[in-house]
């Protein structure tokens, strides 16, 4: 079929868009894959499933929680659990859908008894994180908790900074309380939908930098003629 210059142009950019989306399914499939298999350290022992993560491969928000508990290790799903149903309700409190984002952990299997992850395990665990955040390539990450703010914040105290933005590289980080701290301590609650409740502007602002970024990078062709 013999397409127009407009035409053209935009069903190869879809077919460019559907073939990144592809790929970026592909990868994460991949890491999902050697997640199941890991043995790079010892809590896979203990552990009933490897628990990737799961979402849209194409989201716009990355979330970061700590690792699996009970609930995920049985369905091998992240945030399924008490502190998931409320990580939902925060969802749709900001007008997220859950299918839109993608959620992950820091480490892929459950620590024994919920205890917080060692720093070797956090370290052996990193590059799955780091390939799932490349093949994704948010434009917002959003850490729940402290062992991912650790991460991008190191030694800053989640009590300090928690719905505080920071553009590090292409992306906006956003630290966040985790849930179950809120179902823990229920003043903690109404700070965590507020964080949350911002989330959407915080987004359609980084959408906003990223793209006048990339018209500072790529000048459309008139402004380059005079
Ligand atoms: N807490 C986490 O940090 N991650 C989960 O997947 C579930 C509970």
């Amino acid at each position: 079929m013999l397409l127009r210059g407009g035409q053209a142009a935009k069903s190869q950019r879809v077919e460019v868009e559907v073939t990144e989306a592809m790929c970026a399914e592909q990868q994460l499939e991949q890491i999902a894959e050697e997640v199941k298999d890991c043995t790079l350290c010892e809590l896979f022992r203990t552990a009933t499933h490897g628990v990737p993560g799961e979402g849209n491969a194409d989201a716009k928000i990355l979330f970061i929680g700590e690792g699996p508990g009970w609930h995920e290790d049985q369905q091998g799903k992240p945030f399924v659990g008490a502190s998931g149903q409320f990580l939902t309700q925060l969802f749709e409190s900001a007008g997220l859908k859950r299918d839109d984002v993608f959620i992950t952990n820091i480490v892929k299997h459950r620590p024994p008894s919920n205890r917080d992850p060692l720093p070797d395990e956090m370290v052996a665990c990193s590059s799955y994180l780091e390939r799932q955040i490349d093949a994704i390539d948010p434009e917002v990450i959003v850490t729940l908790g402290r062992f991912s703010m650790s991460k991008y914040f190191p030694g800053d105290r989640i009590s300090k900074i928690h719905g505080k933005p920071k553009t590090i590289g292409s992306r906006l980080v956003v630290p966040m309380y985790h849930p179950a701290a809120a179902l823990h301590n229920g003043s903690l609650r109404a700070t965590i939908e507020e964080d949350f409740g911002r989330l959407p502007m915080f987004l359609a602002e980084q959408e906003e930098r990223r793209s006048k970024q990339a018209e500072d990078d790529d000048p459309p062709l008139q402004a380059t003629l005079f």
